[in-house]
């Protein structure tokens, strides 16, 4: 029972192999009744065999072997008309609706039409039987009838007799060529072919529908924006500086990028130079910015260059150099003021700080000082005073100073107890000598060599009076006298006169600073100054 089954399923595939025959899909036709079809059996390996006959068949509503059951006065009165590979529908009619099959002798596949009669316009006909076309403005257009279902050129008896064309809505007759087309020539246009036979007319419309797009806009160019050309650009060293390439693409495999030196700049936004890439506003503004985290001296001797390279056209470049930038002129002149305000301070400070080697060098080498002609007889008058405590300068030091003064630095000195003659009132012999000489040099002295303390007052008022100097000595015991422990004409006498103080045996060398400032307060000795100046 199972083999009784099995056989019949082997044999209808063993045929199939043979024969290649498998369900296929007719090839559908649409035609409007009263108009003409024609059907071409194809040339294909299967339905092809050889010298054998073309046999069509109708599978209409009755089954019909086209060519072998019917004379030609019957296909006339069918109204079909069957000639090599063709069969012609002349005037189609729901009778002509169905299954159309061409083959080529009884061994062949058959091939299959599905004709599909239409008495009224559906929309299912429109949209199977309606071609699409397309024209630009203002460019011109030739509107083509579709060379679908028309019957073969050589079939005898058939003559074509033209296409005519006509607008939907628009019963008048058209032309088939724009030389300028315009959009509202844009439609659904129907063309009608006529064939003749045998003294008849029979017709073939085809639809039409006309698409007139604008103009086609000429193909732009890519390009770079910004910055036009070759520039160069003045940065400061150790700045940030951010450069942007900008361009304008129109394919989405445009490319904007840097270059140094003709290789490529990194995209990794940890190395010092850079670039990073974004898309502008506009969907087709590309923006490269080559960023230098802190501009360098290499930097600055490289060439850069931006790079747009298109799929469309030759890449375009723009090439960069960096610069330093100029100084402005007003940091060169504040500058210029900060230089001379330290100059001056630091003159001022030296000054102040070695104005007494400073004078006593200019005194000394240069011999730099006031020369005064005031017809006075000694540069100093040394007096001594007993001082109240036991601070004053012993009788060798008092020595040493007068020596070193008129020995060593060669001042000529008044002395109260060499140059004051004797029998004189004391009185007017100090005031005298006082007179005679340019400085007063008050020293405290622990005995009592001189006229006294009591002339301190004396003295005092003649300083006022004559404008006399005064520098007065102290040691390092009254320099922490308490004001008030000094007699009243001592403490008018040292806010007076300068004061040097004797330091003890570290005075003694006349190199010390002892000497240094006594000397800064006397006037230059005249008589020395004399002598080793060339005379005027
Ligand atoms: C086509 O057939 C229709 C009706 O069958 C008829 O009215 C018409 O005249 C025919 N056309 C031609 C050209 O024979
Ligand atoms: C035509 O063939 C199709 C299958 O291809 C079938 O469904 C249809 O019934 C056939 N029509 C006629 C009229 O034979
Ligand atoms: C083809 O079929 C016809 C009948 O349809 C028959 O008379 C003829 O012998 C067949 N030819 C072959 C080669 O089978
Ligand atoms: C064929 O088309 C022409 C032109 O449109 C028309 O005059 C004629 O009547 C049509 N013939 C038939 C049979 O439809
Ligand atoms: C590019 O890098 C710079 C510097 O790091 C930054 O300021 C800028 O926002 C970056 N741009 C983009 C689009 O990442
Ligand atoms: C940079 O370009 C200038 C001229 O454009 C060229 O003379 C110079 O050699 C270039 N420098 C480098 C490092 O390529």
């Amino acid at each position: 029972m199972k083999g009784a089954i099995l056989l019949p399923s082997l044999l209808l595939l063993l045929l199939t192999l043979l024969t290649g025959v498998c369900p296929r899909r007719p090839e559908e036709k649409y035609v409007r009744a009263g108009e003409m079809v024609a059907l071409q059996c194809p040339r294909y390996r299967g339905y092809d065999h050889g010298d054998g006959r073309l046999i069509w068949a109708s599978h209409t509503t009755q089954e019909k072997d086209l060519t072998s059951d019917m004379s030609s006065a019957e296909q006339m009165e069918m109204g079909v008309l069957v000639h090599g590979r063709s069969l012609v529908i002349l005037n189609a009619s729901v009778n002509h609706h169905g299954n159309y099959s061409c083959s080529q002798g009884n061994a062949s596949r058959k091939y299959w039409f599905k004709l599909m009669v239409y008495t009224t316009r559906t929309r299912e006909y429109e949209e199977k039987t309606t071609y699409p076309m397309t024209c630009n403005t203002p460019e011109s257009c030739t509107l083509t009838c579709p060379d679908v279902n028309i019957p073969a050129e050589n079939i005898p008896d058939i003559t074509t007799s033209g296409t005519i064309w006509h607008k939907k809505a628009d019963s008048s007759l058209t032309a088939s060529y724009f030389s300028s087309v315009k959009e509202n020539d844009g439609g659904v246009y129907t063309c009608t072919r006529s064939y003749l036979y045998h003294g008849q007319i029979y017709n073939m419309t085809s639809t039409v529908k006309l698409e007139v797009q604008p103009e086609k806009k000429p193909k732009k160019l890519a390009e770079i924006t910004s910055p036009r050309m070759s520039e160069v650009f003045p940065v400061d060293l150790g700045s940030t500086v951010m450069i942007d390439c900008q361009a304008v693409a129109y394919s989405e495999f445009d490319e904007v990028f840097w270059l140094m030196d003709g290789s490529f700049v990194t995209r990794d936004n940890s190395s010092p130079v850079f670039y990073n890439f974004t898309q502008g506003p506009g969907k087709n503004k590309l923006i490269a910015s080559l960023v230098f985290k802190k501009v360098s001296k290499e930097d600055l001797l490289k060439n850069y260059t931006c790079m747009l390279q298109c799929e469309s056209q030759p890449s375009s470049y723009v090439f960069i150099n960096l610069v330093q930038k100029p100084r402005p002129a007003y940091v060169s002149l504040s500058l210029g003021i900060v230089c001379f305000v330290v100059v001056m301070v630091s003159t001022v400070v030296i000054y102040v700080k070695f104005k007494i080697n400073i004078t006593l060098f200019l005194r000394d080498t240069l011999g730099c000082h006031r020369r005064t002609s005031d017809g006075k007889s000694y540069d100093a008058f040394l007096m001594c005073y007993k001082s109240d405590t036991d601070a004053g300068l012993n009788d060798d030091d008092r020595k040493w100073l007068e020596s070193v003064m008129e020995e060593k630095f060669s001042y000529s000195l008044c002395l109260f107890d060499r140059d004051v003659l004797p029998g004189r009132a004391v009185q007017e012999a100090v005031l005298d000598c006082v007179q005679q000489s340019r400085t007063v040099v008050l020293v405290p002295s622990s005995s009592d060599p001189g006229p006294g303390a009591g002339f301190l007052s004396v003295i005092h008022e003649a300083l006022v009076e004559r404008q006399t100097d005064l520098v007065f000595i102290r040691t390092e015991a009254t320099e922490v006298w308490r004001s008030g422990s000094l007699s009243e004409a001592l403490q008018l006498l040292s806010e007076a006169g300068d004061c040097v103080t004797w330091k003890g045996v570290s005075s003694m060398s006349p190199s010390s600073s002892f000497w240094k400032q006594l000397r800064y307060y006397l006037p230059a000795p005249q008589n020395a100054s004399k002598i080793r100046l060339l005379p005027k």
